[in-house]
């Protein structure tokens, strides 16, 4: 891996779906200077860093992961300007800002994509992927047909309104696949990077990258892709070594290698993150099991040969939220993993509070079943919970109507709060090196058939043992590691026997060793 920026290493983040966060100019939607206004909020729960869902123009047929305008932020959420703003009141606070990049496909409504569809060769002509006939479909792929001039269909990456940008074929297979160092994929490739170091230089701190494992298509092992993104590397790490990158991919052993600094584990991919927090029985809701999980944790972690970081998000925008399935006291517990394991923290607005999943929501945008994860924020007890003051009606979609939602004021001043717990979740981590992202990690206990979670951090050093039980039933764990002092504990006290430690029902215990 090139060069790491120093911030990431005790980096705990927050995402923000900024259509749903605050509203300051009572439209219904958020907007930047909602964000502007609630940093200070961000900073009291400890977290450091954000990571803010798309914000370009667009025309919102996927909550604006269908970008119109790479350089400009959407009027309904305010000016570049603003943002500038943004950037600068975050750093005044020492938190640092990653935007959403969507390089794999635009809008259609897109100029390029529009130069594109024309008949006569352009600038355009190979920026996106089109067969060169209208009777060939793309094998594999969906695809765009009958829309244009052009004679050809145009392969998508998503949905059918999002046109996936052209990186080339890593084994071209039929004439119109062009090879990755041809004269249009090679376009494209630096047309992204001019994208990045705009924003770069107008002072955000890096990027969340959309489908980064997907640019390079007939690209089975990913070779392709990986080499695509490690020339990017190559570039970020001569013009902004600072700026931190973290890739929707889902498999660190590759997306590490590529060059970004952090991957996520997500609901879709190979790492059972679902069997910890969104399943039948996950995990944290007592009766799981996460032996599965930490099998392929540790086969990522051995193969991406800490090379960067695996980040564990608490949920995001895609699917349902945590409190979907895990409930009360649980929430806090699978807090106390989120915020004890290596890798970077993502905590999604609105979990710290323990947010509810809303069900049978119209989709939104292109959300569907995501929708009901993409309510807004609930602050206090005034006027649409404090979000917005627009007539109910118009809101982005609607809150919680549950009287007894959560919120942020309920929650900030009540020492037994799930907010309260992750707080002070992040002012342990803040205060053990070992606990932070680039310490070591080493299970003792793998959560299989319901069991403890144990594992030992450590760092220069400093050894601290997380003990975690979500189970109802004490359980014990067999460990001969000399306890010297706890840090952290939820629930009732554990028991410390010589070679083993026994916990209660619903109990966490961080020690140092
Ligand atoms: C992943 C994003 O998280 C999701 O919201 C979006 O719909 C797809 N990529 C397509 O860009």
């Amino acid at each position: 891996m090139g060069k790491r920026p120093e911030w990431l290493d005790n980096a705990v983040f927050y995402e923000i779906y900024p259509q749903s966060f605050m509203d300051t100019d009572g439209d219904g939607i958020g907007n930047i200077n909602g964000i502007t206004e609630k940093l200070p909020y961000i900073k009291e729960l400890g977290c450091n860093a954000l990571w803010i869902n798309p914000c370009f123009d667009s025309p919102f047929g996927d909550a604006g992961y269908d970008v119109s305008d790479y350089y400009k932020v959407a009027p309904r959420y305010g000016t570049n300007d603003d943002i500038v703003k943004m950037f600068e009141e975050a750093h005044k606070l020492g938190i640092h800002v990653l935007l959403d990049l969507v390089p794999g496909h635009t809008s259609w409504d897109h100029p390029w994509f529009k130069e594109s569809m024309k008949a006569e060769r352009n600038e355009y002509t190979d920026r996106y992927i089109w067969t060169d006939s209208i009777w060939e479909e793309p094998k594999g792929y969906g695809s765009l047909r009958g829309i244009s001039d052009r004679d050809g269909s145009c392969l998508v990456n998503f949905f059918s309104h999002q046109p996936a940008l052209n990186y080339g074929f890593y084994k071209p297979e039929r004439p119109w696949q062009q090879a990755m160092d041809a004269e249009g994929p090679m376009a494209t490739r630096k047309a992204m990077m001019d994208v990045i170091r705009f924003w770069l230089s107008k002072g955000c701190d890096g990027f969340r990258v959309d489908m980064a494992g997907s640019l390079v298509k007939n690209d089975e092992d990913s070779k392709g892709t990986i080499a695509l993104w490690q020339d990017v590397r190559n570039f970020l790490d001569k013009e902004y070594p600072n700026a931190a990158f973290v890739s929707e991919w889902g498999e660190p052993d590759k997306s590490l290698q590529a060059g970004f600094h952090m991957d996520f584990l997500l609901h879709f991919g190979p790492s059972h993150y679902n069997d910890l927090f969104r399943c039948g029985k996950p995990y944290f809701g007592g009766e799981g099991d996460a032996s599965e999980f930490v099998k392929k944790y540790l086969e990522s972690y051995e193969k991406s040969e800490r090379k960067g970081l695996i980040c564990i998000p608490s949920g995001n925008h895609d699917m349902e939220r945590l409190a979907y399935y895990i409930h009360d006291d649980r929430l806090k517990i699978a807090f106390a993993f989120l915020l004890s394991m290596p890798g970077a923290p993502y905590i999604y607005y609105g979990d710290e509070i323990g947010m509810r999943y809303i069900e049978g929501l119209t989709s939104k945008e292109g959300g569907y079943s995501r929708t009901g994860a993409r309510s807004p924020m609930q602050w206090d007890d005034s006027v649409n919970a404090g979000f917005s003051s627009a007539p109910a009606n118009d809101l982005y979609i609607p809150i919680d109507p549950d009287a007894k939602r959560p919120t942020v004021k309920k929650q900030i001043t009540d020492d037994n709060s799930l907010f309260s717990e992750v707080k002070k979740l992040i002012s342990v981590r803040q205060s053990h090196k070992a606990l932070q992202n680039l310490g070591d990690i080493e299970f003792i206990s793998d959560g299989a058939n319901g069991k403890p979670l144990a594992y030992i951090r450590s760092f220069d050093g400093e050894k601290i043992l997380v003990a975690i039980n979500p189970a109802d039933n004490p359980a014990e764990i067999k460990t001969d590691c000399n306890i010297v002092e706890q840090i952290y504990k939820f629930g009732e006290d554990p028991e410390i026997k010589k070679d083993s430690i026994v916990l209660k029902g619903k109990a966490v215990v961080f020690a140092l060793i």
